[in-house]
């Protein structure tokens, strides 16, 4: 079986891993990665295969950034020739980004079968770009492999056969729970003892210079109760620079490595987010997570997690995060299926499939 792994962005790199590894263990499986570029700095790509333990793509796009239509065209045209030319038994595609959905649309028209890991997500808002990537992607597959309950049931909604639907598990937790034992190594040199630790680069956060704005101001809020830990995406960095934002007293810090930010993820008093897997990854770590979205298309982060939907509302975000500096933090519980084996399943599905 000769199967084509398409990844292109930092949080497709975790979900490929554990899938990738696990058919290196299957017999007669070829595996290709093509990477398309769409993110290229060494910290927000690099180091993350170096640190996963997978190989070096076979083939880089090199597509880089640019608006959504030039982004999806660019990767099409580029990845065209290639799917026609080898003619894969399969095309794996992970979570939302651009790259996934631009895959999803050369495969099927080439009649080449597509897997989507990470399948059946849906925040209801088709105002985020990765939704309009889910829905589109979800319609074009032929095996949807789903992290949880939630994620079937809305794919069956739409229609889609119970034949196409493989529930697996969460694959990103596998490399978590993979790498967390190498993650407690590291040294918390230069750490303060308890801090928040910030993620921000939703286009509905960051792109708008008043939303933003707040955001920040909200944030130096939370810096008076405890140390804001803030690595900074560079979409968001060149968004504060681009409206002369300057939040002088929290520190800016570069993204992290994968192991490194587990690591500062475990060891936080509380994560502050509008990431999709940090919402996941705080769930099964037990950490409290107050999320600055008005929805999640996790919703069982918020049912069974840790995670809290506080919005753009500073009052929410203060109250949730007194709630949780005084101990009255909610407790979570760890979802059925995210228990490091989903890249082993979805594996064994495969190879009964399709070997
Ligand atoms: C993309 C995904 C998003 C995912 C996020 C994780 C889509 C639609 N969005 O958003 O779902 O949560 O990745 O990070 O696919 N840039 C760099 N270096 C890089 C990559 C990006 O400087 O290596 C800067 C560029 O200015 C670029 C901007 O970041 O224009 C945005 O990058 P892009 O890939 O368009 O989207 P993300 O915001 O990273």
């Amino acid at each position: 079986m000769n199967i084509l792994h398409i990844v292109g962005a930092r949080p497709n790199f975790m979900k490929v891993a554990p899938v990738l590894l696990a058919l290196n263990r299957r017999e007669n499986v070829a595996q290709t990665l093509i990477h398309t570029g769409q993110h290229y700095d060494v910290n927000m790509s690099d180091v993350f295969f170096q640190q996963l333990g997978i190989p070096a793509p076979d083939i880089n796009l090199a597509v880089g950034s640019g608006t959504h239509a030039k982004q999806t065209a660019e990767i099409m045209i580029r990845l065209e020739p290639i799917i026609l030319e080898r003619r894969p038994d399969i095309v794996l595609v992970y979570g939302d980004v651009n790259s996934t959905v631009a895959t999803a649309l050369v495969c099927a028209k080439a009649g080449v079968p597509i897997g989507h890991v990470e399948a059946g997500l849906r925040s209801f808002d088709r105002s985020m770009p990765e939704e309009i990537n889910r829905l589109v992607t979800d319609q074009l597959a032929d095996m949807l492999f789903t992290p949880s309950v939630d994620a079937e049931e809305n794919l069956r909604k739409e229609g889609i056969p119970a034949e196409k639907i493989f529930s697996v598990g969460n694959v990103m937790i596998d490399s978590l729970v993979r790498l967390l034992p190498l993650a407690t190594n590291i040294s918390q040199d230069g750490l303060p003892p308890r801090y928040a630790l910030v993620t921000l680069h939703r286009p509905a956060n960051v792109d708008d210079s008043d939303t933003l704005k707040k955001i920040l101001e909200a944030l130096l809020e939370v810096n008076r109760d405890l140390s804001v830990v803030f690595p900074a995406h560079p979409r968001t960095r060149k968004r504060i620079a681009d409206f002369g934002l300057n939040p002088e007293q929290l520190c800016l810090l570069d993204p992290f490595p994968y192991i490194e930010f587990l690591a500062l993820q475990s060891r936080a008093t509380v994560v502050i987010t509008d990431s999709g897997g940090i919402q996941e990854e705080t769930t099964f770590l037990g950490v409290p997570c107050l999320t600055l979205r008005e929805n999640t298309e996790r919703p069982i982060t918020v049912t069974l997690g840790t995670n809290v939907l506080v919005g753009r509302d500073p009052r929410k975000l203060r109250s949730e995060l007194l709630r949780v500096l005084s101990g009255k933090q909610k407790k979570g519980s760890i979802p059925p299926q995210w228990d490091g084996r989903s890249g082993e399943r979805i594996a064994d599905i495969l190879v009964r499939q399709r070997g």
